[in-house]
């Protein structure tokens, strides 16, 4: 079985991410570990149990994370995915947060790692802080990993935060720098471009149709963003237009398959921490001019039949 850490900020996409992870053959999920973003971070930890509820594995560690980025300005996408992040439902039935696994996430994760070395597979969708504060924690950590993947980034400067920069590395800079920089596994990036690409044009009512608990749940956490998703101009441009857009899920997708990104580009990443316009956007080095012998799988294409058979057994 494929052993996975998930490192999120539990927003819509991410939801879809885990239940992806949750419903994927051959995977263990060994522990879930949290971290701001897309709303505060005591928001994730809560709709993180609230999606673990509904798919009946509660049993799965769920630990506490960073709070903050490392020096950038706080900031979420409630805007995006409602002040609460899971679409402003209310949900009398949510798992209370003693549910809350006692050891903080960055140490549970550096555990793990050195328990079973060479062997997990860490999967990130949040902004980096976690993984940051891991490096620094313990420099050999990235070493004992046997994949990265990371939702964040962006290929052509068209940003959805500021104008270059995608949330997740707008969101903490340094971070996404520091991680970029020093975690030498096979690194792979699903970036904001490809994502929008790669959308899903028609497949929602489908998707959302199956009648049971889940696609429920599902339908009522992702209303809001979709939305704001098909009326959103950036999207129009350069999509069909009425793409299903859940980001966070190409790298869940292709950390739980190992067929499913059928074309990528192999260069040497990093992140602009200075500039009026640029600051978090993700800089390829194409020439090879910061001769950084480490270089990132930037995923171009995948298999987006294969996409749409996993969203549809993340709901039955
Ligand atoms: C990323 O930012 C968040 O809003 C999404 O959850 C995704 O991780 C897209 O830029």
């Amino acid at each position: 079985k494929k052993k996975l850490i998930l490192d999120v900020d539990t927003g819509v996409d991410d939801a879809q991410a885990i239940m992806v992870a949750l419903a994927a053959p051959d995977v263990e999920v060994l522990m879930i570990s949290c971290c701001h973003g897309n709303t505060p971070l005591e928001n994730v930890e809560k709709n993180t149990l609230r999606v673990l509820k509904v798919c009946k594995r509660l049993d799965i560690p769920v630990h506490s994370g960073c709070s903050l980025p490392l020096l950038a300005r706080k900031q979420n996408a409630g805007d995006y995915h409602g002040k609460d992040g899971l679409g402003d439902v209310p949900d009398p039935d949510a798992p209370g947060l003693e549910l809350l696994h006692k050891r903080n996430a960055v140490k549970a994760m550096i555990k793990i790692v050195n328990e079973n070395p060479g062997e997990v597979i860490l999967v990130a969708t949040a902004p980096l802080t976690n993984l940051a504060v891991a490096v620094e924690l313990n420099p050999n950590f990235p070493k004992k990993l046997k994949a990265l993947y990371i939702m964040g980034g962006n290929t052509e400067s068209r940003g959805n935060t500021t104008v270059c920069g995608e949330f997740n590395f707008v969101a903490d800079p340094e971070a996404a720098y520091i991680v970029l920089d020093r975690y030498t596994c096979p690194t792979y990036i699903a970036p904001w471009e490809f994502s929008c690409r790669n959308s899903l044009p028609s497949f929602c009512d489908q998707w959302l149709a199956q009648k049971t608990e889940k696609a429920a749940f599902m339908s009522k956490i992702a209303c809001l963003s979709m939305k704001k998703a098909q009326s959103a101009d950036y999207q129009k441009e350069i999509t069909e237009g009425k793409g299903f857009n859940s980001c966070d899920t190409y790298a869940m997708a292709a950390a739980v398959d190992d067929t499913f990104i059928t074309e990528s580009d192999e260069v040497a990443v990093t992140v602009e921490l200075q500039g009026t316009n640029t600051r978090g956007m993700m800089v390829l080095d194409y020439m090879g001019l910061l001769k950084k012998e480490h270089k990132a799988f930037i995923m171009k294409k995948v298999d987006l039949e294969k996409f749409k058979q996993m969203f549809m057994n993340s709901l039955k």
